[in-house]
């Protein structure tokens, strides 16, 4: 007779409760399905001022939100934008619909966040935006961009696609930079499925992203069909909203259960020797690493390659993902610069089951496998 085989511990899996199915269904009921309802303007309302803003913008994805956010603070063709090579790619392709120029810079080693020092050597006349990244939950120096950016004029959009609830200084993300990009997709810690919003500070921002969101239609007066700037369809639905406002109001709850899981998974590896041969995640004095993701990175001594790591932990049931390959070597991309740091990152990095409501006795399961494979 064959072995039974483990059950699986997926990568991740959205957090989905009563009050997510209650608020869809009467989305549902109401009739109003598409880009405008009760639950879009409230979802906006909630969740803005949990990240620290006056104003959300819900778009249908962060992708949007990170493109509109651009367009927004002025980023145009000939402009060039500085951002980590260590990202998503969504990061880049962003700067590249607006017609302008990514310029990369490597990554810390220890927050894998974007490295201040080689800000000035990146900087050019034609830099126009600085896009900060926070990394599988952590985020970056805020004060040294904070000054870089205001000596410099120029613009600071933060992708926060992977840091709800991550904070800065004690200061949720979104109350510092210009605009902040969040993302709704199902392995975030708040899901509308898909979905993303930009939430500002500033006024005339949340305008121009109102107004570029929905096709450039007017934000006042008769709707004549007439336009007078290039808009986009990046509306968000009253459905994915009305998962949003559910998720939202338990997001202090999500976040909490991430991090209770990402000290479980640090606590028992260590106590495992594991630390040894993996490099574990950290929390600066100064943030609050939200882990939207548990990553780990191989150290130097194991020989094993991260690949074949990874696939056998996948026989015994563990599914993990490897970490972003860097933006400076993809194929559409290629800046021929050396990035060490991010180069070890997308070599040796991957991360490991990270949903929620994942239990200890399956973090256990995770660690007792990786210790199995790597010893
Ligand atoms: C850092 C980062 N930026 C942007 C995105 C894009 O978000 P979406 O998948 O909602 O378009 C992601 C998605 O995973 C991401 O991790």
């Amino acid at each position: 007779m064959s072995e039974s085989k483990p059950p699986f511990i997926p990568v991740c899996e959205p957090t989905l409760g009563e009050t997510e199915r209650r608020y869809v269904a009467d989305a549902m009921e109401t009739g109003w399905i598409s880009s405008a309802g009760a639950y879009l303007d409230r979802f906006e309302k909630d969740f803005a001022p949990k990240v620290g803003a006056h104003y959300g913008v819900a778009t249908c994805n962060g992708t949007t939100a990170l493109h509109l956010a651009l367009k927004a603070l002025g980023v145009g063709p000939g402009d060039e934008v500085i951002l980590p090579s260590f990202t998503m790619i969504a990061s880049a392709n962003a700067v590249l619909y607006c017609g302008a120029t990514p310029v990369f810079v490597d990554a810390t080693s220890d927050t894998w966040t974007l490295n201040v020092e080689q800000l000035e050597q990146a900087r050019t006349s034609r830099t126009k935006a600085l896009m900060t990244v926070t990394i599988y939950g952590h985020p970056s120096d805020f004060d040294a961009v904070k000054s870089f950016c205001n000596q410099h004029q120029i613009a600071w959009l933060e992708d926060a696609a992977e840091g709800h609830g991550a904070e800065y200084k004690k200061t949720p993300l979104a109350a510092l930079p210009d605009a902040t990009a969040y993302s709704f997709f199902a392995n975030k810690i708040i899901s509308t499925g898909e979905g993303g919003m930009v939430c500002t500070n500033r006024s005339e921002i949340a305008d121009q992203l109102r107004f570029l969101k929905n096709l450039a239609f007017p934000l006042k007066g008769p709707r004549n069909y007439v336009h007078t700037a290039v808009g986009f369809n990046y509306r968000m639905t009253n459905l994915q909203a009305a998962l949003g406002c559910a998720q939202t109001e338990r997001m202090h709850e999500l976040v909490e259960m991430r991090r209770t899981n990402a000290h479980y998974y640090s606590q028992q590896l260590s106590a495992s020797g594991l630390e040894e041969l993996l490099q574990l995640p950290v929390e600066k004095p100064w943030a609050k690493n939200c882990y939207w993701m548990y990553g780990v990175v191989l150290k130097r001594d194991v020989k094993k390659s991260r690949d074949e790591i990874m696939i056998t932990l996948k026989e015994k049931g563990v599914d993990t993902r490897p970490f972003f390959f860097p933006m400076h070597l993809q194929p559409i991309l290629k800046s021929g610069q050396s990035l060490p740091v991010s180069e070890n990152l997308g070599q040796r990095g991957f991360y490991l089951p990270s949903s929620s409501h994942l239990k200890r006795d399956q973090m256990d399961r995770v660690v007792e496998s990786l210790k199995q494979v790597l010893r």
